[in-house]
């Protein structure tokens, strides 16, 4: 882990008020696990916290996240020049890992938990890959190209709008005999990962299933405590540092 100081190479719109940001920084990224972050600067030091976000790609010096405007700090960002000098702490967290006897891994990913999920599907080509993904609307989607990397894509929106009326959850479910999982990894809002995780347990699936949490942090290497969860043995974790990927079973959500 190091903290850097990159230089926006470029921000460019890539669905309704979503925005892919590039950076680069003066040495290469070297290796991301997938489901990895990084917490960046906004530019502005009225915000003293850095927002952190999955990479979706790391190559040579270059690495990029994918983000959705939700408040000031990633407001900031969206209105990056290229150019522009923005400190960025990375690679932080675990990551998923795939065990090698894992091949064939079904993806779960709803809204903007679709980004962490893209290098997995990019970074483990020895793997097949069968993504399930919904979006709020044909507006919101993205990324398309890389979930098309799978052998099997099926897009689901909240409206209909593109794809069958769904969420990724159902889609999967309602397929599931056709997939033979070795795995299930998952990433989205907390009430799709609930909604998994009840699924899982009243269809009796005992395929092993890992999910990426996201929890308000503060330091993002595991000094601060803001960002604990809590565990199902009682214990407490602290998203940054033990995850953000965990056992479903190992968590509450
Ligand atoms: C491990 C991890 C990976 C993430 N990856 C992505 C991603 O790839 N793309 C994406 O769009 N979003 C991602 N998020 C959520 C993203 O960090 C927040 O949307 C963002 O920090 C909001 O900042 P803001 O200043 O615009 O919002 P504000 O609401 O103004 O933020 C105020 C404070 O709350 C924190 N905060 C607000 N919402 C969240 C949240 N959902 N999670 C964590 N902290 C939050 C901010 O970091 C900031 O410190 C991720 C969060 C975590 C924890
Ligand atoms: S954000 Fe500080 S301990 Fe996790």
């Amino acid at each position: 882990m190091k903290e850097v100081i990159s230089t926006v190479k470029e921000v460019v719109r890539i669905a309704d008020n979503v925005y892919s940001l590039t950076v680069a920084l003066p040495e290469p990224v070297g290796e991301v696990r997938g489901g990895q972050f990084l917490n960046i600067s906004t530019g502005d030091n009225s915000r003293l916290l850095k927002r952190p976000f999955g990479i979706v790609r790391a190559e040579g010096c270059d690495v990029t996240v994918c983000f959705q405007v939700k408040g000031e700090g990633t407001q900031a960002l969206a209105n990056a020049r290229k150019g522009d000098e923005l400190s960025v702490l990375l690679p932080l967290g675990n990551g998923f890992i795939l065990p090698e006897s894992a091949k064939n891994i079904v993806v779960i990913g709803g809204g903007v938990g679709i980004f962490p999920l893209v290098p997995v599907i990019s970074g483990n080509k020895d793997k097949k890959f069968y993504s399930y993904i919904g979006f709020r609307n044909r507006g919101c989607a993205c990324l398309l190209d890389e979930f098309g990397k799978s052998q099997k894509l099926t897009i689901v929106t909240d409206d209909g709008s593109m794809g069958e009326k769904d969420n990724a959850v159902n889609a999967y479910l309602k397929d599931r005999e056709n997939v033979k999982a070795d795995m299930i990894i998952a990433c989205g809002p907390p009430v799709m990962l609930r909604a998994l995780k009840a699924q899982l347990k009243e269809k009796g699936i005992t395929t092993p299933c890992l999910v990426s949490l996201e929890e308000r942090m503060g330091c993002g290497i595991g000094a601060c405590l803001v960002c604990v969860c809590a565990k199902s043995d009682g214990s407490r974790a602290r998203v940054c540092k033990d995850g953000p990927v965990f056992n479903i079973d190992e968590v509450e959500l």
